[in-house]
């Protein structure tokens, strides 16, 4: 049987290829997502477990790389736990009913993941009908904080006032909120492995806007045991991509996870070099700038190498962009960039042998 090699590597084995993925690889970048997404709104093409597959598979009918991530959005599970999400156009996501205080902390709840998120599950087992046995589904979800702070200021956020008011004001309501989070994560990533996942991710976008004590105390406790609890039942690797800062890596100690991602803002080399100082023995994932496939195509081709070459380093290297792509991304630069990892894996098995 073939292995996968983004599991492989995820969990620190050599391979001879190097895993590589992007994140946001389906999306409005493609043409064939827009042909899909002019019939329906973003939320129902999340929920249709045929259409949500086909978009997945996109990117893989285009593109020689080794996973998929199955398409939908970290604030989808707020659907079954009492809000309703819409995407308004330029104004992101909203939710109904924010969460503001115990009240309103009451009237959520926790969904059962079979029942009302099944369709997720849905268009897992249909993708992997079509993809490779080397190729890694990954299933994801948002950390618990990440999806709470949508939840309390019921759209995106500059300030994070509303999130910062319920911390400061209700801690126990903040917990609280972070605990339903949390079981419902649990829940909902073992029903995406049940259905096929290979890999999970978790996605702390906004991990680094709260302090880094109330990141050791509220944030990093809560996913920590996301993911403690998934690993009870499955052992597979799991990524987590903390947001912007490589600060919350001392933060870090006492890590379940597997693979960190890390952002284009931050430098690798000095992020592996971290990793390896702290004793964290994780493998990384990452970090091209999104916008770099705008540039000349020498220029994106020599960040890829700096990438990869920073990456040898590392116990194992996921190649990826920082964060996701851009709705302006010109689909032959993802291709460009796939070449220049395949040149490099190349070479480096060529020199293996001298
Ligand atoms: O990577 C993938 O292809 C999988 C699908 C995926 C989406 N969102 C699809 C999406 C994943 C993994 C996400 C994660 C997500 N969603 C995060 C964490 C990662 C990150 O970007 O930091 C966050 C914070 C969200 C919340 C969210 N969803 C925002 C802020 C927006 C609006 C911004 C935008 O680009 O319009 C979305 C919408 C969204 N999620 C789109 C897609 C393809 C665009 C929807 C469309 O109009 O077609």
């Amino acid at each position: 049987m073939s292995k996968k090699t983004l599991v492989e590597v995820a969990q620190g084995r050599r391979t001879d290829r190097i895993p590589v993925w992007f994140l946001r690889q389906a999306g409005r970048y493609l043409p064939e997502y827009m042909a899909i997404r002019k019939n329906l709104e973003f939320v129902e093409l999340c929920q249709n477990p045929k259409l949500a597959a086909e978009v997945t598979l996109q990117p893989l009918r285009r593109y020689d790389v080794d996973a998929s991530i199955i398409f939908s959005d970290i604030l989808i599970p707020c659907t079954a736990m009492g809000q309703t999400l819409t995407f308004d156009k330029g104004h992101g996501p909203q939710l109904t009913q924010p969460v503001r205080g115990a009240d309103t902390l009451k009237r959520l709840v926790k969904p059962d993941a079979e029942r009302d998120l099944g369709y997720v599950g849905q268009a897992i087992v249909e993708t992997k009908k079509h993809m490779r046995p080397d190729q890694t589904m990954i299933g994801f979800a948002g950390a618990p904080f990440t999806v709470a702070s949508y939840m309390i200021e019921g759209a995106g956020s500059k300030n994070f006032t509303e999130v910062k008011k319920l911390r400061l004001q209700e801690p126990e309501t903040f917990r609280g909120l972070l605990q339903l989070l949390t079981e419902t994560t649990v829940d909902y990533l073992l029903m995406q492995v049940k259905a096929g996942a290979d890999c999970l991710m978790l996605f702390d976008t906004w991990a680094n806007q709260l302090t880094c004590a109330d990141y050791r105390d509220f944030i990093f406790p809560a996913v920590n045991e996301v993911i403690a609890q998934v690993k009870a039942h499955w052992d597979g690797p799991i990524i987590y991509y903390p947001g912007q800062s490589l600060e919350l890596i001392f933060e870090l100690a006492g890590f379940r996870g597997d693979v960190l991602a890390i952002d284009w803002r931050s430098r690798l080399p000095r992020a592996i070099a971290l990793i390896e100082n702290l004793g964290l023995n994780l493998a990384v994932q990452g970090n091209l700038d999104p916008q770099s496939l705008l540039a000349p195509e020498a220029v994106l081709r020599q960040q890829v190498r700096d990438i990869l070459e920073a990456g040898t380093k590392a116990k194992g290297h996921i190649f990826n962009v920082g964060h996701g792509l851009q709705p302006h991304t010109p689909p032959d630069a993802v291709t460009k960039v796939i070449e220049e990892v395949r040149a490099f894996e190349q070479s480096l098995r060529q020199e293996k042998m001298h």
